[in-house]
């Protein structure tokens, strides 16, 4: 179909990735033979058969145990790198990264060879593909505020090469509110906010990250729909939502894609941006989402180009002097 060569063709924005969610098995084999770390499965297929989701928390068990592989900077490198390889096959030329540096601290990981990692593929993919990119913080709202506050301290070294702070992890029962204090701070420290709400939370999750955390950006926001007057708000202020359709689909917070409101949201004036969450887990990266969405969905050209032209309206591309040539 003509329509599926465009959505291939197009340059596209990522602006909902996890890194450590684009670990695919090969590399965790790969990663743990090099580390010396013993992982619970015997093979690559072993691994993919145990990607049968049935919600957030389900999936985020499996994501947090893979990324235990990651230890040297080398392996933030090697999974950036390969992320930014498959990116750029489907046409992405702007990507804003998050990364979870309290998956990495915990285990003895430091900032320093995180974002070393992370900074010297994002680099390459500058200077090989033209690539541009963003690197966001997330904290684990999981987590006590206290781990949050603290992990925010540790970074303050690093604020030259972080582009802004999230909020992830598991949703219920961790409201936005729990970290006003550290959003403040963040804040207070010019960095911009974007955050997880309204994927398995209520759509009260995303009037509070709006509210409450100062978020430009909501990640997922799916269940805005569940109030209209959100809903409303949404449109008319232009509040980007990152929305991730196989991710949705994978992690059962739709049936099928046939259901999904992406298309109902697109239409009612939001900002709405395709993203692939953690394509390594949930079977997609951006265009395998774009086309599903397109098949089940119906997508007009009109609605693919809209979508397209969102990514980059929604992106912090404008801040040109943030874009890293080192
Ligand atoms: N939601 C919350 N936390 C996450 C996700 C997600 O989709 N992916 C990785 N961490
Ligand atoms: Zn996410």
């Amino acid at each position: 179909q003509a329509i599926d060569d465009l959505i291939r063709a197009l340059p596209k924005a990522e602006l909902h990735v996890h890194i450590e969610g684009t670990l695919e098995p090969e590399l965790m084999f790969k990663l743990a033979r090099r580390n010396g770390i013993k992982l619970p499965y015997a093979s690559v297929d072993e691994v993919r058969a145990a990607y049968q989701f049935t919600d957030l928390q389900s999936f985020l068990d499996l994501y947090y145990a893979g990324a235990s592989v990651l230890v040297t900077e080398e392996d933030f490198y090697d999974l950036t790198w390969a992320y930014c390889q498959r990116a750029h096959a489907d046409n992405v030329v702007h990507t804003e990264i998050f990364f979870d540096p309290q998956t990495h601290t915990v285990r003895g990981v430091s900032f320093e060879t995180m974002l070393n990692g992370i900074t010297r593929a994002l680099s390459d993919a500058l200077l090989k593909y033209g690539m541009t990119s963003r690197r966001i913080m997330c904290f684990l709202r999981h987590l006590p505020e206290a781990d949050c506050l603290a992990t925010l301290e540790q970074a303050k070294p690093y604020l030259e090469r972080i582009h802004g702070v999230g909020l992830d992890s598991g949703e219920k029962g961790n409201p936005p509110s729990k970290f006003k204090r550290l959003f403040q701070r963040c804040r207070s420290y010019e960095l911009p906010v974007v955050a997880h709400a309204g994927e398995e939370g209520p759509a009260s999750y995303i009037t509070e990250a709006l509210d409450i955390l100062g978020a430009k950006r909501i990640d997922h926001g799916v269940r805005c729909v569940e109030d209209p007057e959100l809903v409303h708000r949404l449109a008319r202020d232009k509040v980007p939502l990152t929305v991730c359709p196989l991710s949705n689909l994978k992690l059962c917070v739709v049936d099928n894609l046939e259901k999904h409101n992406l298309r109902d949201l697109l239409h009612a004036g939001l900002c709405v941006t395709v993203n692939s969450d953690d394509p390594a887990y949930f079977g997609g990266y951006m265009n395998d989402n774009l086309l599903a969405c397109r098949a089940a969905l119906n997508l007009s050209d009109d609605d693919v180009v809209q979508l397209v032209l969102n990514s980059f309206e929604a992106s912090w591309l404008r801040d040109a002097d943030k874009t890293r040539w080192e």
